[in-house]
């Protein structure tokens, strides 16, 4: 049921002047608006009294006018409840309602857009978004989440407010959570910072569009992971860079390729301690040639380093961050993987000399981050839940990868090759005569099963073809079933 604005009052102009007496002006106005269907069937109407109030009329003609309204079936009342627009409103007015129900507004005329708007693909629901389920890539294990402790602490929160928690912030975010994630940083990452360093962002995604904003051009070339994370590649491509894909190995990005063919970059995008998509760790001969790279031609290193927490064959990796001597890193992290997205809380590291910049960036954009979840994540990290919650997913998702490797290749034996397993909450798979990985994608979700399409992480001509798995959000005991029905659509698409 649409419960919209209950006891707010509907744009009601009255015209003191005109020679309407007020209560048809009111009565016309209510009309008018369940007519247009800006008022629905069941939505409450404020009571004389306020209307009166807002209005700054005398109560009669408020009186009248629901009077008139009642009588004629546009408005019910219930008894202790108050008034409504009725529930079934008579058929005769319905067909009025249906035809006044088409757009109030056509477009038409010259209607100009900035070029970059033009620059973004258009969005689709395809991956992350259509449903809940099988290989679902970025789905954690929701139902582990510890929601009864995070439940209190949101209470807590939310009860009684601190004057600061309801007022601005620093654009950087709260003081104590942003210590929260210098302390797990330091600690957990060997990322080098202090808090001040720290601004707090709503996910990766903003994070890297400040940075962009910082950082960039018009022009400005960039390397780019070759296959790699394609909402980083949208915002960069938005801003106007020119994108330089590098490929990526077994030890990560080919820094060779990229001194070979784009010397002249600004920056390199690299996801170290797990490439997306294919799942190497950057080595650390690479990294060290990546950071004598960057120092040497005065470039920028953007390390997204969006779920490392989770390794199951090695200890994790201290970051690209923590090797760097000449603070020319950025660092982005994010609690969608680690937590859950719709969280959408993530951070960056900032080098010292660009704090200023990353600030005045941030404060335009939308000013500081929401104040309440900053806090209640601050407790978590504070009381040990979210050390523990970590814990306890690793070994779950442990068992969910294991499961679905072996499912695997219990079903398709040596012909499907596994990249990427070691880490994460995702692998990739490839297999032999896969002619359209979108097009298996899309008969896939038919069956409500979530594939995501390899070909789709590359910008170059040469796409490879294959599948990002996800494990988070299925049981080890369905992998099995999964896979089979996976398999079945496969054969149905060959
Ligand atoms: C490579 C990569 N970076 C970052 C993220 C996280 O993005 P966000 O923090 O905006 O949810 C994801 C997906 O979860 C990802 O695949």
């Amino acid at each position: 049921m649409r419960s919209a604005s209950v006891g707010i009052s509907p744009l009601i102009v009255v015209n003191r002047n005109s020679g309407t007496p007020l209560h048809r002006q009111i009565y016309d106005a209510y009309r008018g608006a369940i007519l247009r269907g800006d008022l629905h069937p069941g939505q409450q109407i404020p009571s004389s009294r306020i209307l009166t109030t807002e209005l700054q009329v005398s109560r009669f003609p408020v009186l009248n006018a629901y009077a008139q309204l009642l009588a004629e079936g546009y408005f019910e009342s219930r008894v202790g409840a108050g008034t409504f627009v009725s529930a079934s409103l008579p058929e005769q007015l319905m067909s009025v309602v249906q035809a006044a129900a088409s757009p109030a507004q056509i477009p038409s005329g010259a209607r100009p857009v900035s070029r970059r708007s033009l620059r973004y693909p258009t969005f689709d629901r395809l991956h992350t978004m259509r449903g809940w389920g099988a290989f679902g890539v970025h789905q954690p294990a929701f139902d582990q989440f510890p929601f009864q402790i995070w439940s209190r602490l949101v209470a807590r929160h939310s009860h009684s407010p601190q004057a600061n928690a309801i007022h601005h912030i620093d654009p950087r975010g709260s003081e104590a959570f942003r210590e929260e994630i210098c302390a797990y940083l330091r600690t957990a990452r060997g990322v080098k910072c202090d808090t001040q360093q720290i601004m707090v962002v709503s996910g990766s995604q903003q994070a890297l569009d400040i940075t962009t904003r910082v950082l960039f051009d018009p022009g400005s070339r960039v390397w780019v992971e070759e296959p790699g994370y394609r909402l980083e590649r949208i915002i960069l491509a938005a801003a106007g860079c020119h994108l330089c894909p590098v490929p990526v190995d077994s030890e990560g990005i080919d820094v060779s390729a990229g001194i070979k063919h784009h010397r002249k970059a600004r920056a390199a995008f690299v996801t170290p301690s797990h490439q997306y998509p294919l799942g190497s760790t950057m080595s650390a001969s690479r990294r060290l040639q990546l950071l004598n790279w960057a120092q040497s031609s005065g470039a920028w290193i953007i390390e997204d380093d969006y779920d490392s927490e989770y390794r199951y064959e090695s200890q994790p990796i201290a970051s690209l961050q923590g090797l760097d001597a000449n603070a020319r890193v950025i660092y982005i992290g994010t609690f969608s993987k680690v937590l859950f997205p719709s969280l959408r809380i993530g951070y960056i590291v900032i080098p010292l000399d660009l704090i200023d910049k990353f600030v005045a960036v941030r404060f335009a954009m939308d000013i500081f981050p929401p104040y309440l979840y900053q806090e209640v994540l601050a407790d978590f990290m504070r009381m040990g839940h979210f050390g523990r919650h970590i814990r306890r997913m690793r070994q779950l998702y442990r068992e969910r990868r294991t499961a679905l490797v072996k499912s695997l290749k219990d079903e398709f034996g040596d012909s499907v090759q596994v990249h990427g397993a070691e880490a994460g909450m995702h692998f990739v798979i490839t297999l032999p005569n896969i002619a359209s990985d979108k097009e298996v994608t899309e008969r896939a979700a038919k069956e409500r099963i979530w594939l995501l399409p390899l070909s789709t992480c590359y910008s170059g001509e040469k796409k490879r073809q294959g599948f990002i798995l996800g494990f988070g959000s299925t049981p080890a005991g369905q992998m099995a079933r999964a896979v089979r029905k996976f398999r079945a659509i496969l054969d149905s698409a060959t």
